[in-house]
C-alpha cells in the first residue's frame, strides 16, 4: 500500500506502522491503563445512526463552516499534537502547509517542534496557537504576548493535563518524558532505517522552538526539552489563569479539554468564546467519558454563545457530521494526521484531509443534506419505539436518550 492507494485513516495508520520505529508509533497510538477510553471515543460513534432524506437535489454541497468570523472550505481541523518532529523533520510546518492548502485550522501545539512564529509564517490564515499553561506566571504572560504579537487566528488552552498520565506503552518501551533518545532507544529503531537516517541527520532530539526563549543561552535540545518537563503539567493551574489569560488576550480564546457541562457554564461566564470538548484523544483518563457522549449536555450547559468543537476518535466523514447533529460546529483529530505526516510528509497530511472531506461530503448527499450547516439532530434517528411504545406520545427513550428526547418532545 502506498499513500495514493490508502481509501481510508486506517490504511495511513497501517503506512505509519510500517514507517515508524515501535517506539515511535506507539506514542502516537497509545492510550492509558486499559485503553478502554482510547475504544470508548470510538465506540460512542457507532451509538448513532443517520436517517437519509430523497428527492431532496444534493447535486450541490456546501461543507463549509464559519468560525470565529472566518470561513473554512471543511468542517474539520487538525488538533494539536506535541513532538511531531520526531515522527518526520519539519512535521508541523507540513502540517500547517496542508492545513493552508485545504483552507482548514491548524491548531499548533506549544510543545510542538516549530514555533508559534515559524508556523504563521507557513499558514497565517490558517494557524490556531495551543498553549498549555506551566507553572511559571511571567512564561505564561509572555506566550500570549507572543500571540498578541504573531495573531494567530485563535489562542486554545489545554486544560486537561494536570498531571502526566499513565502511558503504559511509552513505559514499555522505554519512551520516558522529558525525552530522552537513549542508545537503547535508537536500537530499537534500527528496523526503521529511513527514520533512523533522517533522525540522526537532523541532529537527533528536535527542538522545542516554543520554550527556546525561555532556556538559557545556547541550550541544546535535550536542554529545552528538560526545561519543558520541568515547567509543565502545571497542576496549580486554575479558572484564575484562565481570567487573565482572557483579560490579556485580544482574539478568540478557546478551551480545550473540558467535559463536565459546569465547567463549560463557567468557561462561558468567563468570556471564551468556544471549547474543543475533549478527552486527549483517550490519553489523560482512562474512565473518562468520551466527548461525543457530553457533547449534548455541554451545548445545553452554554447555549449558543459558544462555539463547540469535537474532538478525540474522529475517523469518518460520518463522525463528522453526527458531531454537528449533536452541536457542534466542526471536528478536529489528532493522530490521524500524524500518521499521515509519518507516512508521507505534507503529500501524507492532503491525502488524509482530502479522504475526510470527501467522506463528509458523500455523506452529506447520502441523507440529503446540501449546507453542512444545516445538519441538526433532526437527521439523528435514535432507534424504533419499542413495541409497547408504539403509537404512544410517551417521551421515555432507547438510544441515546438525551436526542431522542429531544427529537420525540420538541
Ligand atoms: C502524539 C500526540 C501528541 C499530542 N500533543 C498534544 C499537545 O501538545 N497539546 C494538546 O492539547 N493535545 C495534544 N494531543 C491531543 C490531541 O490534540 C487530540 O486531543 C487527540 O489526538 C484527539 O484524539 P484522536 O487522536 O483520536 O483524534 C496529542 C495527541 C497525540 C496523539
Amino acid at each position: 500500500m502506498n499513500l495514493q492507494s490508502a481509501v481510508n485513516l486506517e490504511d495511513l495508520r497501517l503506512l505509519a506502522r510500517q514507517k515508524l520505529p515501535r517506539i515511535a508509533f506507539d506514542f502516537i497510538d497509545g492510550g492509558v491503563d486499559d485503553e478502554l477510553c482510547l475504544k470508548r471515543n470510538r465506540e460512542a460513534f457507532a451509538q448513532y445512526r443517520l436517517l437519509p432524506r430523497y428527492l431532496r437535489d444534493v447535486s450541490r454541497r456546501d461543507p463549509s463552516v464559519v468560525l470565529f468570523g472566518r470561513t473554512y472550505s471543511s468542517p474539520i481541523g487538525i488538533s494539536p499534537t506535541g513532538l511531531a518532529g520526531l515522527w518526520r523533520p519539519d512535521a508541523d510546518l507540513m502540517l500547517a502547509a496542508a492545513a493552508r492548502e485545504a483552507n482548514v485550522p491548524f491548531l499548533l501545539s506549544s510543545a510542538a517542534n516549530a514555533s508559534l512564529e515559524d508556523g504563521m509564517r507557513v499558514a497565517p490564515e490558517h494557524v490556531w496557537f495551543q498553549m498549555y499553561c506551566t507553572s511559571d506566571e511571567r512564561i505564561n504572560a509572555d506566550l500570549v504576548q507572543r500571540a498578541n504579537q504573531a495573531q494567530p487566528g485563535v489562542l486554545v488552552v489545554s486544560v486537561d493535563v494536570p498531571v502526566n498520565s499513565n502511558r503504559e506503552r511509552n513505559r514499555r518501551n522505554g519512551f520516558s518524558r522529558p525525552l530522552r533518545m537513549t542508545p537503547g532507544v535508537v536500537l530499537n529503531a534500527m528496523g526503521h532505517p529511513a527514520w533512523v537516517l533522517r533522525y540522526l541527520r537532523t541532529g537527533g532530539i528536535p527542538m522545542m522552538r516554543n520554550w527556546l526563549p525561555y532556556a538559557p543561552e545556547g541550550a541544546n535540545a535535550s536542554q529545552v526539552a528538560d526545561l519543558y518537563g520541568t515547567l509543565t503539567p502545571a497542576p496549580m493551574i486554575s479558572w484564575e489563569h484562565l481570567r487573565r489569560i482572557r483579560d490579556a488576550w485580544k482574539g478568540p480564546l478557546v478551551i480545550k479539554g473540558l467535559l463536565h457541562p459546569d465547567d463549560a457554564r463557567e468557561a462561558a461566564r468567563l468570556g471564551v468564546d468556544g471549547l474543543v470538548v475533549s478527552n486527549h484523544g483517550g490519553r489523560q483518563l482512562d474512565v473518562a467519558p468520551s466527548p461525543l457522549e457530553m457533547l449534548p449536555a455541554i451545548r445545553a450547559a452554554v447555549g449558543d454563545r459558544v462555539e463547540l468543537i469535537l474532538d478525540s476518535g474522529v475517523r469518518r466523514g460520518s463522525d463528522v457530521v453526527i458531531a454537528r447533529c449533536l452541536g457542534a460546529r466542526s471536528a478536529i483529530f489528532g493522530r490521524p494526521t500524524l500518521y499521515a505526516v509519518a507516512a508521507g510528509g505534507q503529500a501524507g497530511v492532503a491525502r488524509a484531509l482530502q479522504i475526510m472531506r470527501n467522506e463528509i461530503d458523500m455523506v452529506m448527499a447520502q441523507i440529503g443534506c446540501r449546507r453542512f450547516e444545516d445538519l441538526d439532530a433532526s437527521y439523528l434517528w435514535t432507534g424504533a419505539p419499542r413495541p409497547a411504545e408504539s403509537g404512544s406520545s410517551t417521551c421515555e427513550t432507547s438510544l441515546p436518550a438525551v436526542v431522542h428526547t429531544a427529537q420525540r418532545c420538541g
